[in-house]
């Protein structure tokens, strides 16, 4: 089942109904423009969060107003924002959009289009803590049929532990990204920051984009971005899939699946295979 559900790319799995090795072929000859606007993060990490306060900041810098009909929403964008999901065209037609392009990534900086570091296009990297990112992919494959689903918290705690999940070792994505966060085109931030101080980490974004925030501006952004509003909305934003993109969107609901067992594994793997490295010692564990 699981083998009929994920391909490999380079020794990566990934799910057959959002990517294939022909459009990973493809994406390796993708000009990146240095104005594209790419924010990277593993899957659950909350990336349609950053998402939406990514379109809306650059709402904000078209003098448009976010959330209004006239804001860039994904339709006026014509392609679905995540770089590595589509068809083989997908990136020819990209070529024809206007700037700033906006993309989402959950790929590792080593397989991303060489040209997105040779032209420095700025990055936003989100991370969250390994717990809570389990916690959140456990329950999504269990809501989303092109992912293979677990019967029980177990076996998928322990393929988690591998590199058995689609996209990857979630500690293999943290390391190998850690090695280019001392470029001044990538920022950091963890799902932890943002939600202990939503303003301050839409302030912080804003700035490292180059984009100018308004009090009002500010204030409209963050309020759209709580976890309630956005739930709120995705019947709008995701339809049928409103309810397990926008599940709990909290801190340490960890507490509720893991085991004191695995819980001592997962710190056992944070601490050699990421605690020492930059990003390790940025996220709150
Ligand atoms: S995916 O499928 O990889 O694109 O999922 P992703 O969007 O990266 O991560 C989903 C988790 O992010 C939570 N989320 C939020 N948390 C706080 N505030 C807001 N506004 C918000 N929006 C989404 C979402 O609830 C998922 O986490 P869990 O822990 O499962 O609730």
């Amino acid at each position: 089942h699981r083998d009929e559900l994920l391909f490999s790319y380079k020794g990566i799995p990934y799910p057959i109904t959002f990517c294939s090795p022909e459009s990973f072929k493809a994406l390796e000859s993708f000009e990146a423009r240095s104005d594209d606007v790419i924010l990277a993060g593993y899957p659950k990490s909350g990336t349609n969060w950053l998402r939406q306060i990514l379109t809306d900041l650059i709402a904000v810098s078209q003098k448009k107003t976010p959330g209004s009909e006239s804001s860039a929403s994904d339709e006026d964008l014509e392609e679905f924002p995540y770089l590595e999901v589509g068809d083989v065209e997908k990136y020819e037609r990209m070529t024809k959009l206007p700037s700033p392009r906006f993309m989402v990534t959950h790929l590792r900086p080593e397989n991303l289009p060489k040209s997105i570091f040779k032209n420095k296009v700025k990055i936003l990297l989100l991370i969250r803590n390994p717990k809570d990112v389990a916690t959140s992919f456990y329950h999504f494959s269990k809501g989303l049929a092109s992912f293979p689903s677990y019967d029980n918290w177990d076996d998928f705690f322990r393929d988690f532990m591998t590199k058995k999940m689609p996209w990857g070792c979630y500690f293999e994505y943290v390391s190998e990204w850690s090695k280019y966060t001392d470029k001044e085109n990538i920022m950091a931030i963890t799902y932890e920051e943002l939600k202990e101080n939503r303003a301050l980490g839409v302030k912080n974004i804003a700035a490292f984009f180059g984009i100018p925030l308004t009090e009002e501006e500010l204030q409209l952004v963050v309020d759209r971005s709580s976890f309630q509003s956005m739930k709120k909305n995705s019947d709008k934003t995701h339809g049928t899939f409103g309810n397990i993109f926008f599940r709990k969107g909290g801190v340490s609901d960890w507490k509720n699946l893991f085991t004191e067992d695995q819980n001592e594994k997962m710190d056992k793997v944070f601490e050699e295979q990421i605690a020492g490295t930059k990003l390790g010692k940025k996220l709150k564990y």
